[in-house]
C-alpha cells in the first residue's frame, strides 16, 4: 500500500504562541489539520472569554489566504475563573474546553491551580454543561521524582477530583505512562487521553544517553521504553479513548539550548509523516484514521471533517528542513530518528 486517504485529521492539543511566532508556525498545522485545540498558556494567559475571542482573531488573521483551519479555543483555569464566563463561552461555541495547569507544572503555568477547592464551582458548572477539562496531569511537589509525577497525579489529584465532581468530562493530555493508559481505560466514557507524536518515538534515553538532547525535552518528560511501547499499543489499538494531541510546542533554539532549557518539542511539520511510518511499522496503517481523524471528534462531540487528505509513500526519503525559521530565531523540528517516506499530498 502506498496511498492512504483519510478524513482530514485534527490536533487535539497544540501550542501556537502569539505574534511573529504564531504567524511562522500556524501554517505548518493548517497545511494538514482541519482543527486544533489551542493551548492558552500565553504570557499573559488566555483566561477570559474576552481573551479567547481576541486570540482567536489573531490566529485567524495569521492563517494563509484560503485556509479553512479552525482553531478550537480553550480557557486557562485559574483560581478566580468565573463559572458563568466559562459556561457562556462554551454555549456560544467560542471555547471547546478549559485547560487545567497545576501551578508550576510547565511553561507559563504560574497562574494555574494551587488549591483545587477554589476551582470546584467552575468544575461543577463544567460537569453540568458537558464542557471538557483538558488536564496537564503532573504533580508539582518538588519531593516527587519527575518521572513519577504523572502516576502520582492520577492517584492524589485526578481520581479524587473525578470522584468529587461526577460527570466531569476529562482529557488526560499527553499521557506518557502505563498508569495513565490504565486509568483512562478503566474510567468510562467521561475520560479520554491525547497521545503526542514524540512520546510514540522517544524514551528517556533519547534525552539523556550519549549527551543531553534539549530538543527531546518536553513535559511530561518521556519515560522508560516500556511506557513508550504501551503508548504505541494504545495509539494503534483503535480504542476510542485515545487520539492525537501533538503538543507541538515551538521554542526558539536559544531558549532550548540553554543552561535551563524550555520544555517543548516542535512536531507540527512532520507529525503526519512520523505517524504514518509508525503505524505502518506496527502493521496498523488502517488504524491511523481512528487515531488522527475520528476518535477526537467523537469525544468532543463534533463531526468528523468532511474533507480528506492523502498520504503518499515515496520511494526515497522526504527531505524535511531541520528548522522552522521565525523572526524570533530558528525552531528545531522534531527528529524521529528514522527516514520518512510518507508525505501528505498537496493539491
Ligand atoms: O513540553 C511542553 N511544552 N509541555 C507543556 O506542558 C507545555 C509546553 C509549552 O508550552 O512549551
Ligand atoms: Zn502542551
Amino acid at each position: 500500500m502506498n496511498r492512504l486517504t483519510i478524513p482530514r485529521p485534527d490536533d487535539w492539543h497544540l501550542h501556537l504562541r502569539d505574534g511573529d511566532m504564531l504567524a511562522s508556525v500556524v501554517v505548518d498545522t493548517a497545511a494538514h489539520f482541519g482543527r486544533a485545540i489551542i493551548m492558552p498558556n500565553l504570557v499573559p494567559p488566555v483566561i477570559t472569554s474576552v481573551d479567547a475571542l481576541a486570540y482567536r482573531s489573531r490566529i485567524l488573521a495569521a492563517l494563509p489566504a484560503g485556509s479553512e483551519f479552525q482553531p478550537l479555543m480553550t480557557l486557562y483555569l485559574t483560581e478566580t475563573t468565573v463559572p458563568d464566563d466559562v459556561v457562556a463561552a462554551a454555549a456560544s461555541g467560542l471555547i471547546s474546553a478549559v485547560k487545567l495547569y497545576p501551578a508550576g507544572a510547565t511553561t507559563n503555568s504560574d497562574s494555574g491551580v494551587r488549591d483545587f477547592d477554589k476551582v470546584t464551582p467552575v468544575l461543577e458548572a463544567m460537569a453540568e454543561n458537558g464542557v471538557p477539562l483538558c488536564v496537564h496531569g503532573e504533580v508539582t511537589d518538588p519531593d516527587i521524582d519527575i518521572f513519577d509525577r504523572e502516576a502520582v497525579f492520577l492517584e492524589k489529584v485526578l481520581d479524587p477530583l473525578r470522584q468529587r465532581i461526577r460527570g466531569l468530562r476529562v482529557v488526560l493530555e499527553h499521557v506518557t505512562t502505563c498508569d495513565g493508559l490504565d486509568y483512562v481505560r478503566q474510567g468510562g466514557d467521561d475520560i479520554a487521553a491525547t497521545i503526542t507524536t514524540h512520546h510514540l518515538f522517544i524514551n528517556r534515553n533519547h534525552i539523556l544517553a550519549g549527551g543531553i538532547r534539549p530538543h527531546n525535552f518536553c513535559l511530561p518528560v518521556a519515560k522508560r521504553e516500556v511506557h513508550r511501547l504501551a503508548l504505541v499499543a494504545a495509539a494503534t489499538s483503535d480504542e476510542a479513548a485515545f487520539f492525537l494531541g501533538t503538543d507541538s510546542a515551538p521554542h526558539v533554539d536559544a531558549a532550548k539550548q540553554s543552561g535551563c532549557g524550555c520544555a517543548g518539542i516542535y512536531t507540527a511539520p512532520n507529525t503526519m509523516s512520523c505517524l504514518a511510518a509508525l503505524f505502518e511499522g506496527e502493521g496498523a496503517l488502517d488504524k491511523l484514521e481512528g487515531f488522527v481523524s475520528r476518535h477526537g471528534p467523537a469525544f468532543y462531540r463534533l463531526p468528523v471533517n468532511a474533507e480528506t487528505i492523502t498520504l503518499i509513500k515515496r520511494d526515497t526519503p522526504i527531505e524535511f528542513p531541520d528548522k522552522c525559521e521565525t523572526p524570533d530565531g530558528p525552531v528545531t523540528i522534531f527528529d524521529c530518528g528514522q527516514p520518512l517516506y510518507w508525505e501528505v499530498e498537496t493539491s
